[in-house]
């Protein structure tokens, strides 16, 4: 049970100093009965909002298939624009607010998860989970043969890193060698496009194209295109 007028503005519809003229209004009800107290506790579930109900009421979960060009911060510092600006925009103002499971670059696009639980974005970022994350790329010049046993082995470290990437798998096409993919259970900063560039094959698309189990193809999502998934997709996984 929350306070309506910390509901309203938990939910961004309005700040809590507005509140009280959206229940005076007559905009907030529980079934036909107008609630027009602000410290009246009413149940998020049941409550209606100009006759509608409060979407995505228990927690967004959501997939986006990132275009290219689109940063993951909350304020881009260039100019260019963020991923935010492709969820409804009365997410921004909810409470915690929306954030990414983790980012891609920029000039990455992709499968991006994002939510509103700071519980479930922490243990889908940890360093613990190793969550699977798949990459496909389009390189400037051939990955050469042995990089695929580089990177498997656990001992390839990164130019100014100390401590060695995790076990990867490179899968470079049979009839390619500037195409691929790139199995990872981290994620560094840059991770892929420094990986190849250091066996010099400096990368000029990037692609995420799964993430655990679930797969960019199968959400059938053009790019800017986002929709809700079950979280025990990832919490029910090892
Ligand atoms: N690795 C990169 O280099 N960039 C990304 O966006 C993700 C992984």
């Amino acid at each position: 049970m929350l306070r309506a007028d910390a509901l309203l503005s938990r939910f961004g519809y309005c700040s809590r100093r507005e509140a009280a003229a959206w229940l005076r209004a007559g905009r907030v009800r529980i079934d036909q009965s107008p609630i027009t107290s602000p410290s009246a506790k009413v149940d998020p579930a049941r409550v209606l909002v100009d006759g509608q109900p409060i979407p995505f009421v228990n927690g967004i979960f959501v997939a986006l298939h990132k275009p290219l060009g689109y940063t993951c911060s909350h304020i881009s510092e260039d100019g260019s624009p963020t991923v935010y600006e492709l969820l409804p925009a009365q997410w921004e103002a909810r409470s915690p607010a929306v954030q990414s499971i983790g980012r891609l670059d920029k000039e990455t696009a992709g499968l991006l998860l994002l939510s509103d639980d700071g519980t479930l974005v922490h243990a889908l970022t940890s360093p613990k989970r190793h969550i699977e994350k798949v990459y496909e790329y389009r390189t400037a010049a051939p990955v050469p043969p042995e990089a695929t046993a580089l990177f498997a082995s656990g001992s390839f470290t990164l130019n100014g890193e100390k401590s060695p990437c995790l076990p990867a798998t490179l899968e470079p096409d049979v009839s390619d060698p500037c195409h691929g993919r790139l199995r990872l259970h981290e994620g560094r900063y840059h991770q892929v496009r420094r990986m190849l560039a250091a066996v010099g094959a400096p990368v000029m698309d990037l692609t995420r194209v799964a993430i655990g189990s679930l797969q960019l193809d199968s959400l059938s999502l053009n790019p800017g295109e986002w929709i809700p998934i079950n979280p025990q997709l990832f919490t029910d996984a090892p």
